[in-house]
């Protein structure tokens, strides 16, 4: 039988919630108040049968905790975004809350949804927001949304308050090739609301039945959306959207000691190949995402599929590991991986 040894530290003392995770150190910290959580379980660490039901309940006891966690999030983009962080945002302003000083800008070089930046913003837990990203089509909306323009985000809000959602006029909108900005916006919210998955990539499909059967309209709250783009605006005054290249954001606020990121790469590399087909952009050069990261002054969180290859480019740049519990799409629970400087 093959056990590695599990050494238990009662921790009465850390905040942290993120455990750091080195797959070569079987090393769990705990707190103090799980100590009978823990001594109860304990037997079953090591036998073969006793892991798989500890297994298993562990995973039906992650979910109920994962679940809360999601609900404690006020859905404030008006993205419905495939990869998108939501799961994580208690986590995150956690991290922040817990740096020891008030970040002079929250960065998210690949905004996309955005809903980590967002919740920055308006909260007030940081001086500015810097959010950016490379598709057209999302930018759009985020230049609509945090621009000067009231007329301009008039225009949008009113042609999602008063569409009358069909497939004619559903297809017609996607199909359409928009000059302007507002109008891309709109398209762009058509198309993520109404094609499957949220997903803005070539090749997405409609949604088919949708929520309860509802078809195209399972997902279409007018409402809600210009509500969520109005609360937005109010605080636009510290946003600052820049349609471009992520790298070049990272180069442009590196030697900024006050910064703080939060970094969620489209990810295409190991067994899990999702990036490609969620996002129009989704290749980028990880070890160089890798070594900008490890060369600014402030702090960051960088958020990744669970894979060697990823553990790897961490641990070459002596950047921690944390493993957080998430549940992706399908309901499955897994782990992804969070990486930071100390
Ligand atoms: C994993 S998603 C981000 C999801 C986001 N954290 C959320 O909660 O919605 C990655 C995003 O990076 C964008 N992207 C890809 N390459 C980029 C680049 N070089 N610069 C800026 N954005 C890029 C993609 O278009 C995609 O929207």
């Amino acid at each position: 039988m093959n056990i590695s040894p599990i050494a238990v530290c009662i921790n009465p003392h850390s905040e942290d919630t993120l455990t750091q995770f080195d797959p070569a150190i079987s090393t769990v910290l705990v707190r103090a108040a799980n100590e009978d959580s823990l001594n109860l379980v304990r037997p079953y660490f090591v036998t073969t049968d006793g892991c798989q039901a500890l297994t298993g309940r562990a995973k039906e006891a992650a979910a109920k905790l994962v679940t809360v966690n999601v609900a404690q999030v006020p859905l404030i983009s008006p993205f419905r975004y495939p990869g998108g962080k939501t799961w994580l945002v208690p986590e995150v302003r956690r991290w922040v809350n817990g740096l020891g000083f008030r970040p002079s800008v929250f960065i998210e070089p690949f905004a996309g949804g955005a809903i980590v930046g967002l919740t920055m913003a308006v909260e007030n837990l940081a001086d500015r927001v810097v959010l950016c990203e490379l598709d057209p089509d999302v930018a759009a909306v985020w230049r609509v949304v945090f621009g000067q323009n009231d007329l301009e985000a008039r225009w949008l809000f009113d042609q999602i308050l008063g569409a009358k959602l069909s497939e004619a006029f559903v297809r017609t909108i996607i199909d359409s090739e928009p000059e302007s900005v507002k109008e891309k916006a709109f398209r762009t919210i058509i198309k993520n609301r109404c094609q499957r998955g949220g997903i803005l990539a070539p090749g997405a499909g409609l949604v088919k039945a949708g929520e309860n059967g509802k078809g195209l309209l399972s997902r279409w709250y007018p409402e809600t959306l210009v509500k969520r783009m109005t609360l937005l605006r109010s605080v636009r005054a510290r946003v600052e959207f820049i349609q471009g290249n992520a790298f070049n954001v990272i180069r442009e606020h590196a030697a900024n000691p006050t910064a703080a990121w939060f970094v969620d790469p489209p990810y295409s590399l190991g067994g899990k190949k999702a990036g490609s087909r969620l996002y129009l952009h989704n290749s980028i050069d990880h070890e160089m995402l890798f070594d900008s990261m490890a060369g600014v002054d402030g702090q960051f969180l960088m958020t990744y599929d669970d894979a060697p290859e990823v553990i790897e480019m961490a641990r070459n740049r002596g950047l921690v590991i944390a493993r957080v519990l998430m549940k992706n799409t399908h309901h499955k629970v897994m782990y992804e991986l969070l990486i930071k400087k100390t």
